[in-house]
């Protein structure tokens, strides 16, 4: 697929067979060269990349085949003479005393034990002596400084430039709040250098967009263009209103003092200086430490506050390190275990748009399959109509495809440098695509609708599965494709419709059998003993999440009141305000929702009901703040953040100054050392258990 896409194909020879070869090679050459020319300068110089790094990658090594083919066509100004960023001149340079470095990289488990092996060779450790150890860390996602100390004092900031020389940009780091411009304590080398990566967490970088977005203003693409741009800002102002912040990973030159003999006793001592090291950072045992801390960091990527494309290890004994050295430009003693690229290119093959549960059309791009993020991709998400238009994605477009962890696939960009002459735009559907209805756009909505509502078999489709889902009434077995066919064939039309659903018409669906009829039939009744809370979030009121219909179960106690309230006793419910409380009166007071409720009860549906609260803002935990780390036996992390949120606690994913209680379940992670750090109160599962009983 991409070397189709690419302006030359590998076999350029065989279709040109009127050139000569080395002619339709220096054209090659040439264009391959062009081409990464202008990549450097849209990445380096306007932090504005346009094609993922993969991309480029690729691009590169299909120049250096050609040039090692081709020795003699070497240029000097060729890219692959020079790997390193452009010097930007308005900013003043900067000799580094010790050239920085970069990694090499390993993209598998055989590429490791490569690196392991080479390494222990090299080192001529026997079998069975003690396993070699490893500094095992994150590998950020964000931009390369080097930090001067004189004499505990911040007297420069650097990037990495080309490893050899960088811009001066001290003006910009004294910004940044997590570099002391002081270090504290004592003992620390009279000239320090230290290395680290500033980058930008992702909730900054999410705000920092939101804002632009809606002043108008550019966006970044990523968290690490963003800390590359804000570095290298002309106005130290402009770099302080941006939320960057810095892990140290490693000392540069240092003169007039000691530090210690293993690279994690060294961050250990920066960090008591003052200087920030990465919380994830740890010691790890031989190639199998390795591949389980890829693992476990794999596992913690998404909830981790700040973007990482991989691991590195590095041998962790100072003199392990020296005696292996270096070759070119990366140490033989460190490497990067990268993840996955997650961001690929691909192209258009169509747009579809999609009606979900209210009814709102999602433009669905169909693409040439894909392998981005670990999987094959063949559609990705544009969001709404808005963004649509805002990328400009048409059909026949090569666009960038980004896969996150779990989050849908989306469609980033479009590489425009790569537009074919024929493109076909994309409109608005003026009727539903699966009902035929007319489609509007309310003032103020970013969303276009179909208008049909529960006529529509779209939304009733998603209303049902949103009925069915784990977070609701929990129908274990009822799947998407299951409920898409008992709307086709019109045996289900509303929730309650669910509850009629007898064994032997189960049995005889598509992929049924007696078996698993029976274990729906079982699941269908299991379902019904629920949480007012459940039933609330579960009838997909607009609007109403799992936090308000918690809060509306909290309030009121039961549903009678809800159903019965005013716009205005809604409001006095926590986290509700006028356009949520509009939608739930709006809701109850539609004859067929309550209906649909009444006969949902008649066959059964039941909860308990409870004391309202007067205040739902006051319940037992009210003001307090939890995050949990580690794993519960009794319960999940979800039910977990229920009961709290039950009981008016808050939960929030990492833990700060203004956590009161970290619980901490099985192999906690890096929250709890934290937690004891900062002196917050740890619960274990059963003071935790007790808390929630006694209250
Ligand atoms: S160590 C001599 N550690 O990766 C070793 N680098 O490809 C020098 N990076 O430009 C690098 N996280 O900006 C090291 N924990 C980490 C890192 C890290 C990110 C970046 C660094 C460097 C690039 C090397």
């Amino acid at each position: 697929m991409i070397f189709s896409t690419a302006i030359w194909s590998r076999d350029f020879n065989h279709t040109v067979p009127a050139m000569t070869v080395s002619a339709a090679t220096r054209i090659k050459l040439q264009s391959l060269r062009d081409q990464i020319r202008h990549h450097n300068h849209r990445y380096h110089v306007l932090d504005d990349p346009e094609i993922p790094d993969v991309e480029y990658d690729r691009l590169m090594r299909q120049l250096q085949t050609l040039e090692e083919q081709h020795p003699d066509l070497i240029t000097s100004d060729s890219p692959t003479q020079r790997v390193g960023d452009e010097a930007i001149t308005a900013f003043g340079t900067v000799p580094h005393k010790m050239p920085m470095l970069s990694l090499d990289n390993a993209f598998s488990e055989d590429e490791l034990r490569n690196f392991h092996r080479r390494v222990t060779e090299r080192l001529e450790l026997a079998e069975g002596a003690e396993r070699l150890r490893y500094s095992a860390e994150p590998k950020l996602d964000g931009a390369a400084v080097s930090l001067l100390y004189e004499n505990g004092k911040l007297v420069r900031g650097a990037t990495r430039g080309d490893g050899s020389t960088g811009e001066d940009i001290t003006h910009n780091v004294r910004t940044i709040e997590g570099v002391p411009l002081r270090l504290i304590s004592y003992g620390y080398p009279s000239s320090l250098e230290v290395r680290g990566e500033v980058f930008m967490p992702k909730a900054g970088f999410e705000a920092y967009n939101d804002r632009a977005r809606a002043a108008g203003d550019k966006t970044f693409v990523n968290p690490r263009n963003a800390a590359a741009g804000s570095l290298r800002q002309l106005d130290p102002k402009l770099t302080a209103e941006r939320p960057l912040d810095i892990y140290i990973y490693a000392v540069g030159h240092v003169e007039g003092g000691d530090l210690p003999e293993r690279h994690s006793e060294i961050l250990d001592q920066l960090q008591d200086w003052g200087l920030k090291t990465c919380p994830e950072r740890s010691v790890v045992d031989g190639v199998e430490g390795c591949l389980a801390y890829y693992d476990a960091i794999s596992a913690r990527r998404d909830s981790l506050r700040y973007e990482i494309d991989g691991v590195v290890y590095k041998v962790d004994n100072i003199l392990q390190q020296r005696k292996l050295g270096f070759v070119s430009r990366a140490p033989r003693w460190a490497i990067a275990h990268k993840f996955p690229a997650q961001e690929e290119l691909t192209i258009v093959q169509g747009v579809e748009f999609q009606v979900g549960r209210t009814g709102a059309l999602t433009p669905v791009a169909r693409l040439e399959p894909v392998f981005v993020g670990g999987v094959t991709v063949s559609n990705a998400t544009l969001h709404n109509i808005d963004e649509l238009r805002r990328k400009d994605v048409r059909v026949g477009d090569t666009v960038i495809v980004r896969r996150a962890g779990d989050v849908i696939p989306e469609v980033v960009s479009v590489v425009t440098s790569r537009r074919p002459k024929k493109t076909r735009r994309i409109h608005l559907p003026k009727k539903c695509p699966v009902c035929g209805s007319v489609v509007t756009r309310e003032e103020g909505e970013v969303a276009a609708r179909c208008t049909a509502g529960l006529y529509c078999s779209a939304q009733r489709s998603e209303a049902l599965k949103h009925f069915v889902s784990r977070r609701a009434l929990d129908i274990d077995g009822l799947g998407g494709k299951m409920i898409e066919q008992l709307v086709a064939i019109d045996r289900i039309q509303t929730p309650a419709d669910i509850f009629q659903l007898q064994h032997d018409e189960l049995a005889e669906m598509d992929r049924m059998g007696e078996k698993s009829a029976q274990k729906l039939i079982r699941a269908i009744e299991a379902s019904k003993t629920t949480t007012l809370a459940r039933f609330l979030y579960a009838l997909g009121i607009r609007e109403v999440g799992e936090t308000t219909a918690i809060s509306l179960a909290a309030h009121f106690g039961n549903l009678d009141d809800i159903m019965s309230a005013t716009e205005d006793s809604l409001l006095a419910v926590a986290d509700v305000g006028p356009v949520v409380a509009s939608r739930i009166h709006a809701f109850f007071a539609e004859s067929h929702n309550r209906s649909v409720i009444t006969r949902l009860i008649k066959s059964g549906v039941r909860w308990s009901d409870s004391e309202p609260q007067a205040d739902a803002d006051a319940g037992p935990l009210t003001g307090k703040t939890f995050v949990l780390t580690g794993s519960l036996s009794s319960m999940s992390r979800d039910e977990a953040k229920q009961k709290i949120l039950a009981l008016g606690g808050k939960v929030t994913g990492s833990v700060s100054g203004k956590t009161d209680f970290v619980v901490s379940g099985e192999k906690p992670g890096s929250k709890l050392a934290k937690a004891q750090k900062l002196q917050i109160a740890i619960l274990t599962e059963r003071e935790f258990d007790n808390l929630l009983n006694d209250n």
